[in-house]
């Protein structure tokens, strides 16, 4: 999807959330939509924090680890310092988990509320595949997520 469809891509997501609370359900949606949407990933889906760890959460892609330690890895890395991480080579990130051996770069987007926490995670095969759009993109998405 080219970055200007990106608004409409949130606009799916907006819909999503208006019409259902279920967080499975919506993570559920929003991972496939992702997936399906933006051009050139290989993985997109959640990871929720459970007694202290990040457990594996809806996704669309392939097998995937099930638990991260909170500081570990790109995504727990995100989560414990509660930034975006844009990683444009994820072999050049120290402790970077590998879940599928075709990932090239990342992006993971925190979210923390009173009732939910944990990260969006985003990969491609591609090296240097995110940049700004898709980082005002991801964020947009998890923060809306989360307020749902
Ligand atoms: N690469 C992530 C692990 C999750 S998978 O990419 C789905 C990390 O380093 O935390």
């Amino acid at each position: 999807m080219p970055e200007q469809n990106y608004t409409l891509l949130l606009a799916q997501v907006e819909s999503i959330l208006s019409s259902e609370s279920d967080q499975i359900a919506n993570a559920a949606n929003i991972a496939t939509l992702i997936y399906h949407n933006v051009e050139r990933i290989n993985w997109a889906g959640f990871y929720f924090e459970r007694n202290g760890e990040l457990v594996l959460g809806p996704f669309a892609g392939q097998l995937a680890c099930t638990r991260i330690t909170i500081g570990e890895g790109v995504c727990g890395t995100a989560y414990a310092t509660n930034e975006t991480l844009l990683i444009d080579d994820v072999h050049n990130f120290k402790g970077h988990i590998a879940c599928d051996v075709a990932s090239e770069s990342e992006v993971v987007v925190p979210f923390k509320t009173s009732r939910l926490s944990g990260v969006l995670d985003i990969d491609s095969p591609e090296k240097g595949r995110f940049g700004q759009a898709e980082k005002v993109l991801f964020e947009a998405i998890a923060k809306i997520y989360a307020a749902a």
